[in-house]
């Protein structure tokens, strides 16, 4: 085992009845990176962090998760993460507070502590006011903070954020992306996927694209730019495009004039 490694996935796969939806991925993320999982609409990303953070069988393949083999012992692998799903499994009728006293509780933190950290998470995200209403009556962007705040609350090595930014307005979105900034500075490992490419540009150190199951380039930007020799001002969009065989010139709706 690599001990410079927070994430070492080999040959990982997935498949949906007779589609595969991750197609034996393999590739490993270093401590402490801002690591950027990228791919079209279906690509595998969120099949991918289903997988790596327990919530779903592989159907062949395994990783090693901070220091934990998840076919040997998943619970090491999840006491040890934090994860954001895309999907924000919430408790519907507990507050806000109650939610966030009850994660940190489920993860072992004492009483006070969960209690401190609440109160911390709660006004650090903006969400002191509306710690007694019930999640059932969140906004999409309350939803996510909340769900974001349970990510963080157990203070994790190795966080997965399937598409955080989403649904947050810009002004929640600069904390964040502060906080997640300052966490990678600490030596936290962030696997992060975004659609929203400039700011993934500007946070990460190191992407991985996935198109169709499989990952089609892996590396620093300037080392994807190299390897499929585009110019040092080629955007993560342009290589990105270039990555995915997009069709961007596509044929106009016919009954669009
Ligand atoms: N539970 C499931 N049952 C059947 N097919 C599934 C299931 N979950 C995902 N898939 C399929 O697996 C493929 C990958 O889906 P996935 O959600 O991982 O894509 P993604 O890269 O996260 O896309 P997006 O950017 O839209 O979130 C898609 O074709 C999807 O329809
Ligand atoms: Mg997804």
């Amino acid at each position: 085992m690599d001990d410079a490694a927070a994430l070492v996935v080999e040959s990982l796969t997935k498949v949906f009845r007779q589609q595969t939806a991750v197609d034996h991925i393999s590739f490993r993320v270093a401590r402490g990176r801002f690591f950027g999982f990228l791919g079209p609409n279906g690509a595998g990303k969120s099949t991918t962090i289903r997988m790596l953070t327990g919530l779903l069988r592989p159907t062949a393949g395994d990783a090693v998760v901070e220091g934990s083999r998840l076919s040997r012992d998943v619970l090491a692998v999840k006491r040890r993460i934090g994860v954001l799903t895309e999907d924000l499994a919430l408790y519907e009728r507990l507050t806000a507070e109650e939610h966030l006293l009850f994660a940190a509780r489920m993860y072992g933190l004492p009483r006070d502590e969960a209690r401190r950290r609440t109160e911390e998470l709660l006004e650090f995200l903006s969400l002191a006011d509306e710690r007694s209403k019930l999640v059932v009556d969140f906004s999409l962007g309350m939803r996510k903070k909340l769900a974001l705040a349970c990510t963080l609350v157990h203070n994790p090595r190795l966080i997965f954020l399937d598409e955080p930014l989403n649904g947050i307005d810009p002004v929640s979105g600069r904390v964040v992306m502060d906080l997640l900034q300052r966490l990678a500075r600490r030596g936290v490992t962030l696997f992060f996927t975004s659609h929203v490419l400039d700011v993934v540009e500007r946070l990460c150190d190191e992407v991985a694209v996935i198109d169709r199951g499989r990952i089609v380039a892996q590396g620093t930007l300037e080392e994807i730019r190299a390897q499929r020799e585009l110019g040092g001002d080629a955007s993560l969009e342009d290589v990105f495009l270039k990555l995915v065989d997009a069709d961007v010139h596509r044929e106009d709706l016919s009954w669009i004039g």
